[in-house]
């Protein structure tokens, strides 16, 4: 959506700040995935829910077929609401609390994906206490670094996440010799906007060699599943606005070694909806500091938070102006200096009023959002899809 999409007319009696979604964008999207997925029979593809709950969106996805990787209770009664499949919904995460499995072994969800030994006991006595088979997978950790930010690399020894390799063998066999577990298969995510998509074919090798060496050991490998991941271009929203769909699903063709009948599992979040989704505020007041220009707007942190969290970059565009550009510094009202969405950005002059678009913030940006200095939550409005 460019710049002059944006109905900025439609937006004037609405409440600032709010999240806009592209409908039209976010089916393009799914079009896309389920396309280049399809190409083959065994991969399966589970939405990331975290990425973006909001129940329109989480709608849409279901009703294109994807399934629901989910991180709490919360998140697998949200995909339940919004027709995902029980038995197409995935689970993962390194703290399940007993009600949390007691939900997923009721509900009938495909998959755990077990990250400890310790979990592993939790769930078996559970499920036996229900009467049931909890299907597990393990999430192992690769010990594999993927170029993106600290903050957001889950596949390295020193993270919380995962079995360490040397353990694996030894959890597996605690699932497979249980009568409350079925083992379905291993599970891995090695971080989050990942753009160089060597390290997809490093994951590839590496599930490779940790294949071969449990099936030489006589252990089964059961379902793959790859995680998420795959990056978006944050500078360029209006030239790229969709991720390399087609390049990301070769990588996993073309470099793991399956064998007939087992599935491919793919955790996809920010890709499919990060693009879709700006935060619009107002320009609250053009501020002169002594060195800098502020635009101060109303929205803040607590609707975005990723540029305070990680330094994240957004583009920002003033949609309501075509005057001649000027830098400002775009901040928020609240009272942290990292409620900061940009330094010396170069925007259409600013005046009190005019839409500010924060672009790509589709994903963990809503689903982020808290109340923070007491701060109602953004609402969501969408463009009527064509
Ligand atoms: N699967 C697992 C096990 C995950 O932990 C995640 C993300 C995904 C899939 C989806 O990854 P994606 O395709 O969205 O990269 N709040 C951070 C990102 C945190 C990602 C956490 N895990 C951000 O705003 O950049």
């Amino acid at each position: 959506m460019i710049k002059g999409d944006f109905p900025t007319e439609e937006f004037q009696s609405l409440r600032t700040p709010f999240y806009y979604y592209d409908l039209s964008l976010l089916r393009k999207t799914l079009a896309a995935v389920v396309k280049e997925a399809g190409k083959s029979e065994s991969f399966r593809v589970h939405y990331a829910v975290k990425a973006n709950s909001n129940s329109r969106i989480l709608k849409e996805i279901a009703a294109a077929g994807l399934g629901a990787d989910c991180v709490s209770g919360g998140e697998i009664r949200a995909a339940l609401d919004a027709g995902f499949r029980p038995e197409d919904i995935v689970y993962a995460g390194v703290g399940k609390s007993d009600w949390e499995i007691r939900l997923g072994l009721e509900s009938g969800i495909g998959m755990f994906n077990v990250e400890s030994a310790a979990e592993l006991e939790v769930i078996q006595a559970i499920a036996a206490s229900l009467g049931k088979v909890a299907p597990v997978s393990l999430r192992v950790n690769p010990n594999l670094k993927a170029h993106t930010h600290v903050n957001i690399t889950t596949g390295l020894a020193e993270n919380k996440f995962g079995i360490n390799l040397e353990q694996v063998e030894n959890v597996l066999r605690m699932v497979v010799g249980h009568p409350a577990s079925e083992f379905k298969g291993l599970h891995f995510h090695i971080g989050s906007q990942i753009t160089e998509l060597t390290d997809f074919y490093d994951l590839c090798k590496k599930i490779n060699e940790i294949s071969n060496c449990l099936r030489g050991n006589g252990l089964p490998v059961g379902d793959i599943n790859v995680g998420g991941g795959l990056g978006i271009r944050y500078e360029h929203p209006n030239h790229f606005p969709m991720a390399d769909f087609k390049s990301y699903f070769e990588v996993f063709r073309k470099g793991l070694k399956t064998e007939p009948g087992q599935t491919v599992h793919f955790e996809p979040g920010r890709s499919i909806v990060a693009p879709c989704g700006s935060l619009i505020s107002r320009v609250l007041y053009v501020k002169e500091g002594t060195s800098r220009r502020f635009a101060i707007i109303d929205g803040s942190m607590t609707e975005l938070i990723r540029p305070a969290l990680y330094g994240a970059y957004h583009r920002i565009e003033n949609i309501s102006s075509d005057e001649t550009e000027e830098l400002y510094d775009v901040v928020g009202p609240v009272c942290e200096s990292s409620d900061t969405f940009g330094k010396a950005v170069l925007m259409d002059r600013c005046h009190r009023g005019d839409f500010i678009a924060i672009r790509s913030a589709g994903a963990y940006g809503e689903s982020m959002s808290s109340c923070y200095n007491c701060r109602p939550l953004p609402a969501s409005y969408f463009s009527s899809a064509k």
